[in-house]
């Protein structure tokens, strides 16, 4: 069983397998870039089988369509700030038609509730950038040049049911610097982010990996 870890007559293995992805996001899509590019540089054992945006006008989409990636708006109405009801089942849909195994929220900007999770069991995963539990919610480097802090960072996390709460896969600190604003602390977590997806995603695909309580307990 991957994630956990398989048996065989030799003992415990990992189970490497090569990811199938399904990208959710809002924005740029700078984090997806960095997996296309792992992908790319034979870094990281996977394929992005579709790209799914809740803004119809999303650089994510137009990055998708340049690398011939299979790409869609996804309309969430009513709701702004969630995926749930008739949208949550056809972004459901949409995944499993295309064979995806692992979602990947890339600036995906809304909640994801319980039936997308329970359709891809600890296979979502989300970035956000912010050292974990600390500055959940958004504008979180911001959080943290405001709240006078000495180190900011980024964290790559499993989905469960609350806000940015999962178990934690990779973190990466990142140095708050003097003369900081929003916008060049956020960018240069965003260089640290670009690091940390592909790795997390990594770590996905060789198996070598177990979810114990909050802990994701990596290798051995
Ligand atoms: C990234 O900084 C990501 O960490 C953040 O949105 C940005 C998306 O950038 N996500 C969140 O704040 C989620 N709470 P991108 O579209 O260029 O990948």
């Amino acid at each position: 069983m991957c994630g956990s870890a398989a048996h065989s007559l030799f003992g415990i293995i990992s189970c490497m397998a090569k990811l199938h992805l399904g990208v959710l996001g809002s924005g740029a899509g700078s984090n997806m870039q960095s997996i296309v590019d792992a992908i790319a540089a034979d870094k990281l054992d996977a394929d992005i089988r579709i790209v799914l945006a809740d803004v119809p006008e999303a650089k994510i989409l137009d990055r998708a369509k340049r690398h011939n990636i299979r790409c869609e708006y996804l309309d969430c109405a009513p709701w702004k700030t969630k995926l749930e009801g008739p949208a949550e089942d056809r972004c459901i849909d949409i995944l499993k038609s295309a064979g995806v195994d692992t979602v990947v929220l890339a600036g995906f900007m809304r909640i994801v509730k319980p039936k997308l999770l329970a359709a891809f069991p600890d296979r979502v995963l989300n970035i956000h950038p912010a050292l974990l539990p600390a500055f959940p919610g958004i504008h979180s480097w911001k959080q943290a040049l405001d709240y006078g802090c000495k180190v900011a960072g980024v964290t790559v996390h499993f989905v469960d049911a609350g806000t940015d709460s999962g178990p934690i896969i990779v973190q990466k600190a990142v140095p708050i610097l003097e003369d900081d604003t929003p916008e060049t602390l956020h960018a240069r977590i965003q260089v640290q982010e670009h690091i940390a997806y592909p790795e997390a995603l990594g770590i996905i695909a060789s198996g070598d990996y177990r979810i114990e309580g909050r802990r994701v307990r990596i290798g051995g």
